[in-house]
Order: structure tokens, then sequence, then C-alpha cells
């Protein structure tokens, strides 16, 4: 019997349900050959329920949420919102209520890809960012004193709790051992200033490799040569693990040197709960409307999510589809792909 999953689609702003649209076409042909079933339910949070209703994602919502087996996202944000309000009042909310604590970043130069690095190509990059999701600077723990005055004080504190970081941690040692490639976990962090935070990861880090995951080559690098190794070596890492800012840092670095927005997707992951996968590009909100962004990044979120599920072989089959498409493609970027937004999301499924 074809086993069947429940996933909420948040198309969201801008572009954001335009690549839904292919990412959905995508997913119905790898459930048809594979005989896996789904069932889509809309959700219609981000900027324009929020301009009509000045709700951004109600507690109900995150209840109802929780009943799915994953979740699919396009893109939110508005150009007529203030920046801050969906940001914290969608994205941070579902991350931090549905507890979503692992942010999955892999990073893959796919062939026929724009990589700005020289003398590059995808046998030198494909590494993944795992990135802590629901601690760090993003709590929002502090507060202003004086606020508005000369003397005005602003404090923003980072919170690092042993259970987070050891979660963390141990999802980023496992996931290192599945891949079976370099086997290499590099922590990447700022011990040499941040001696508490830092060094709570530190020890945490070396503590419970040690322990449970010894096989595991464990790595450093401070963040701001993280950036520059990047750049310079990629073929270095394997997986990289950091906090929630760091993280949200080198991945966008991370996503350039992979080939661009238009191909990166990520995953918000609870692995005891229910997950959220997403094309990390934006909403896009010039190329809205003219069938001209690029859908793959939506259709790898797909395939995250297939993977997630467990459903590796359809997943897998999607990436098959993908490589051999992609060659097809004048460009990565919007409106210079030589196929429209559903020319390539038609490719794609097609060819699975
Ligand atoms: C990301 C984004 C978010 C973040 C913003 C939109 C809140 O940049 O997913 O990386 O900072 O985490
Ligand atoms: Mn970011």
């Amino acid at each position: 019997m074809a086993k069947s999953y429940k996933i909420a689609v948040i198309p969201g702003d801008g572009t954001g349900p335009e690549v839904v649209k292919e990412g959905i076409k995508v997913l119905e042909a790898a459930a048809s050959k594979f005989d896996i079933k789904f069932e889509f339910t809309n959700f219609d949070f981000g900027g324009e329920r929020y301009l009509k209703t000045g709700e951004t994602l109600p507690d109900s919502a995150i209840e109802e949420l929780k009943k799915f087996d994953a979740m699919f996202l396009g893109a939110i944000g508005h150009p007529d919102v203030k920046p801050g309000i969906l940001e914290r009042g969608v994205l941070l909310k579902m991350r931090f209520t549905l507890d979503q604590y692992i942010n999955l970043r892999p990073v893959k130069l796919y062939p026929n890809t724009d990589c700005p690095l020289k003398d590059k190509g995808p046998e030198h990059i494909d590494f993944v960012v795992i990135r802590e999701n629901t601690e760090g600077l993003y709590t929002g723990a502090g507060g202003l004193l004086r606020e508005g005055t000369p003397h005005e004080v602003a404090i923003q504190e980072s919170i690092n709790t042993r259970f987070g970081v050891e979660r963390c941690l141990r999802y980023a040692f496992e996931l290192t051992q599945k891949r079976k490639k370099q086997n290499k976990l590099t922590l990447c962090a700022k011990t040499n200033v941040l001696t508490y935070a830092s060094g709570l990861w530190e020890r945490a880090f070396h503590e419970v490799g040690k322990k449970d995951y010894p096989s595991v080559e464990r790595d450093y690098a401070h963040v701001d040569a993280t950036t520059m190794w990047m750049v310079k070596n990629p073929e270095w890492f394997d997986v990289i693990v950091t906090d929630n800012l760091f993280g949200d840092i080198i991945t966008d670095l991370a996503a350039i040197v992979g080939g661009g927005l238009g191909v990166t997707a990520g995953g918000n992951i609870n692995p005891n709960g229910v997950s959220m996968f997403e094309p990390i590009g934006g909403s896009a909100p010039k190329y809205t409307g003219k069938n001209v962004i690029n859908p793959i990044a939506a259709i790898l979120a797909g395939k995250m999510m297939l993977e997630h599920l467990g459903e590796t072989k359809a997943a897998d089959a999607i990436e098959k589809s993908v490589l051999a498409n992609i060659v097809k493609m004048k460009s990565m970027n919007a409106g210079k792909m030589g196929y429209s937004t559903t020319e390539v999301g038609d490719l794609i499924a097609k060819g699975i």
C-alpha cells in the first residue's frame, strides 16, 4: 500500500508560491513513481495575511502544524512590511515553538552552476553546515535601558545551554558518520574571544565526540577563518557545526560558493517533531509573477523533505533529474535560465 504523508504547505510571499508550485509538481512526479501519496494542505502565513489581518502566526496554527508529517515553505518577506515583523513573527516563531533545533544547509556545487571561486568545481564543493536553530543571539534575550537618550544601553545576549548545544552536536556527529565522506566534523566558533559561549561549545564538542563518536575526526576553525577557508579551500570541509548567528552568516557565503540562492535549499529540523523545508533565497519581489525565478532550490527542498521522511529512492531520483536537466540551462539566475520557472519544473518532473 502506498505510504501517505500529510504536508503543510506555506507558499508565502513574492516568488514563494511560484517555486512551491514547481516543487510540488516534482514531488508529485516522484510520488507516482515510488508509490508514495502526499496530502498537501495550504496555509496563507506571510506578508499579505499580516497586512490584511495583523496576524503573523497564531498559536492555534502552531498546534495545527504539529499534526503534519512535514512542512514545505516558499518564502516569507514583503516589501510593505517593516523588517523584523515577519522574520520574528513567522519564521523564528516556527523554529522556536516547533523546536526545530537543527538548521541543515547542504552545500553542493552541481555541474553547470556558477561558482564564483577560481579553479573550483563540483569535486571541491560538497559539505553541510549544521546551524543551531533555537538559541544563541536569536532568542531575543536582552533589552534596552534609557531608550532614546544619549545614555541608551542595548543588551543582546547569546544564550547557549549545554542541553541545546549537545543535542545539536550529537546530530552533527551522527550526520558526519552517515555521510561517509571525510568523516570529519569542524566546529566553527570563536574560542579566542567568546570564552564563555564558544568555550561551552568546545568542551561539549570534545567530550561528546571522544566518548560517543571516537571514529569521527574533530576539527576546529574560528568563524573568521572559516569564511577564509570556505573561499580558499572549500574541499577541506565535510560537516561544519556552529551556533545560530555564525551559522546564519557562513551559510550565505556557503550558498554562493555552492552555486547561488537559485539552487540552495535548507531544512529546519526537529528530529522528534515536525520539520520544515525551504529554498533559502528570499521572496524576490522584483521577479514576482514573471515566471522567471529558478525553482531548483524549492525542488531540492522537496528532495530534502523526502530524505527526511525516509524516502531515499524518491529523493535520489529528484537529484538525478536535477543533475540531468541543470546542464541544459544557460544560467541559474532568474530571467537568464533559458527556460521559464514552469518549464524548469516540467523538465525535472519529466526526468523522474
Ligand atoms: C535565514 C534568514 C533568517 C535568519 C531571517 C530571515 C530571520 O536569514 O533563514 O538564514 O536570520 O535565520
Ligand atoms: Mn540568513
